[in-house]
């Protein structure tokens, strides 16, 4: 990627801003109570810790986490067989392109909001196979399986990237747990959703670019699943819009720390207590950049829809229960093309008042 390409260039209104405001305000959690034995049935012990996750949840949508168990060797180790991955040329790494029959693999021209990244991906599932519906048409009840394609080099990729998923679904499904405690609902409320997830994780290389100004790494955009767990490097670039005010927000890197965001699902679930808030990311013209997220996501036959214990009289569902199979193909399909229409968005299922 040399020259900017039109394609990538966002419309005025949506092009960064050079002066960076850093987050004071994105909440930095300490999950070391979590790490004591049977945590989870002494109440007394996480009742701050699951007051700081919902007031999070609440007001941001986004926090950063440390003391999460996951171990820094195994992070370190997927990310350096990323970056040997993405160091290869460029006829390598398309040999594992991803298609129509196998969404996941590498990808080079991800469009946002129909605006190109500035960015290079590789995506595998957490599951393989990964049962799904085989088509996105509502009546269509055919169900189909992905699986994963993985480069010949480097070899250990696969193994690291098996290895580190385990590790960071451990996590995702405590702080499903705290974030289902915090909404006074049980701790393992939302576990069963998970049993056949169709979760993956995604390597995020942003190379240099020359107009920083103009492009984006990834634009504007909420995360479409629960809840997203991401690794950033000390390069930066994740903007986050604040609540209160609507300000891009950028989120310091803390070395080690995970980055958590409710996804759209969550903020269906809990019928918009806790909403899915919008990020994007900016690139630099010296540092390229790796991140790793991971997209904790429900099975395919999970029909979405807020949570009974949660609606009454005076507080109805907000939405109208959707299938998360048919939304996740919905989207994965269309992303090869760049779309006329604006992509499937959860307000499409939003009941109207
Ligand atoms: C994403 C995303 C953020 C980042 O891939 O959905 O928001 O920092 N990535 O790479
Ligand atoms: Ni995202």
């Amino acid at each position: 990627m040399g020259e900017v390409d039109p394609a990538f260039i966002q419309d005025p209104e949506h092009r960064p801003k050079l002066s960076i405001t850093e987050a004071e305000g994105v909440p930095l959690i300490d999950l070391a109570p979590l790490n004591a034995p049977d945590s989870f049935s002494d109440p007394k012990a996480i009742e701050g810790l699951v007051r700081e996750i919902g007031n999070a949840c609440k007001d941001w949508g986004f926090f950063q986490v440390i003391n999460h168990g996951v171990p820094l060797h195994k992070r370190e180790k997927i990310e350096t067989a990323a970056r040997k991955f993405f160091a290869q040329p460029l006829e390598e790494k398309r040999k594992i392109r991803r298609d129509e029959k196998c969404v996941v693999g590498y990808y080079d021209t991800e469009h946002t909001k129909n605006v190109r990244d500035w960015n290079e991906v590789f995506d595998f599932l957490v599951e393989e196979p990964t049962l799904v519906p085989a088509s996105p048409e509502p009546e269509d009840k055919e169900e189909t399986q992905w699986f994963n394609k993985w480069p010949e080099n480097p070899p250990e990729l696969r193994e690291v990237s098996e290895d580190y998923s385990q590790e960071v679904e451990k996590l995702s499904l405590k702080l499903m747990g705290l974030i289902a405690l915090s909404l006074g609902l049980p701790e393992d409320r939302f576990k069963s959703y998970f049993k056949d997830q169709t979760s993956f994780i995604r390597l995020n290389h942003y190379p240099p670019c020359p107009s920083p100004q103009l492009a984006l790494g990834v634009g504007r955009h909420k995360d479409g699943g629960a809840l997203t767990v991401l690794a950033q490097d000390e390069v930066g670039g994740l903007e986050v819009k604040r609540k209160t005010d609507g300000e891009w927000i950028r989120v310091k890197p803390t070395p080690n720390a995970y980055i958590i965001n409710v996804g759209d699902i969550i903020q269906v679930w809990s019928n918009d207590k806790y909403e899915s808030v919008e990020h994007r990311v900016m690139v630099n013209s010296e540092k390229e950049r790796l991140s790793v997220p991971f997209f904790f996501n429900p099975a395919h036959y999970t029909q979405v829809k807020p949570l009974e214990e949660l609606t009454n009289k005076q507080n109805p569902a907000k939405y109208r229960p959707y299938s998360w199979g048919k939304f996740l193909t919905h989207r994965k399909l269309s992303n090869f093309k760049k779309l006329k229409a604006e992509n499937l968005q959860i307000y499409h299922f939003r009941v109207s008042e």
